[in-house]
């Protein structure tokens, strides 16, 4: 079997393993993959030593995500756009290589299994860190209407607007405080890490509509402390962040394989566990 893990710290509590497992065996593919906990301070030695017995791919989770992505020799555009990234492998030229699938697990999330359209949609983002710079490519180039990050600390979502500027296209794009948006969105993403704290963005609940579509970049068992407060302000639909999960798995899958596994019995299942 082919070897592949998931490296971060801690690493007990991932599903990756679970659902590259539902994967193989869906595909029939020679797959095996385990979870790897890395020393806070010794990544990069877990890294050489995994390709070193012989490892095809890692995926690289919470806090290894950038310096995943300053190790690797290469970047996909996605990732070297992202700053950070999940997917690492050696291409067939013997270079280690850094992709970033996670903002396509998103969108394929919102658009493929959720129906949300993200064209010509005003879309607004809580958050202006990692997580959230990772997404914003791959929600631009969908062609949404208008893109509004909001944070905390304003000067970093001012500086992702920046940064993105080139990817915009005709899709306007702003930064501001928690407080300032008070016109509902068509489409409202948390990516902020306030709900691990248990904790709520304070942003006014004019910014929900009767259509607007809630998406919690976190996943829980219970309905998130930001999608429970969304619904009872009156969103009508709002989703956690399990298929984007399983999403960015298939697509790293599919970099490493080739072949594109079905994913919605793989979320499903984990749906149920
Ligand atoms: P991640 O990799 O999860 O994106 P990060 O880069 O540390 O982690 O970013 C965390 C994000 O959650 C930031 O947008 C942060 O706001 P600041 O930029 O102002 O720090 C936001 N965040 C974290 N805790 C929060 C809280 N209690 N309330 C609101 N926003 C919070």
């Amino acid at each position: 079997n082919d070897l592949y893990a998931v490296v971060g710290n801690p690493i007990s509590h991932s599903k990756s393993p679970r659902i590259h497992s539902l994967f193989a065996s869906q595909t029939g593919e020679a797959v095996e993959y385990t979870a790897i906990q890395a020393p806070i301070d010794d990544f990069e030695r877990t890294v050489r030593q995994f390709f070193e017995r012989g490892g095809k791919g890692l995926n690289v989770t919470v806090p290894f995500k950038e310096q995943a992505w300053k190790l690797a020799a290469r970047r996909t555009a996605r990732a070297e756009k992202a700053g950070a990234s999940n997917t690492l492998y050696f291409s067939e030229d013997g270079v280690l290589t850094a992709d970033n699938t996670d903002g396509q697990g998103l969108v394929q999330d919102l658009t493929s299994n959720h129906g949300v359209t993200l064209n010509g949609a005003r879309i607004l983002i809580l958050g202006a860190g990692g997580a959230v710079r990772g997404v914003i490519a791959p929600i631009l180039a969908r062609g949404p209407a208008a893109l509004t990050i909001a944070n905390r600390t304003v000067s970093k979502a001012e500086a992702l607007v920046s940064l993105f500027a080139d990817d915009a296209g005709n899709t306007e794009m702003a930064a501001c405080g928690f407080e300032q948006p008070d016109q509902p969105f068509d489409v409202i993403i948390n990516g902020t890490s306030a709900s691990l704290q248990g904790d709520l963005p304070p942003v006014s609940a004019n910014v929900i509509g009767e259509n607007t579509v809630i998406y919690d970049m976190m996943y829980s068992l219970q309905t998130t402390t930001f999608n429970q407060w969304a619904l009872d302000h009156g969103a009508s639909r709002a989703y956690d962040g399990l298929g984007m999960l399983v999403e960015q798995a298939a697509e790293s899958f599919r970099v490493w394989r080739g072949i594109a596994p079905e994913t919605s019995p793989v979320i499903d299942e984990l749906r149920n566990d």
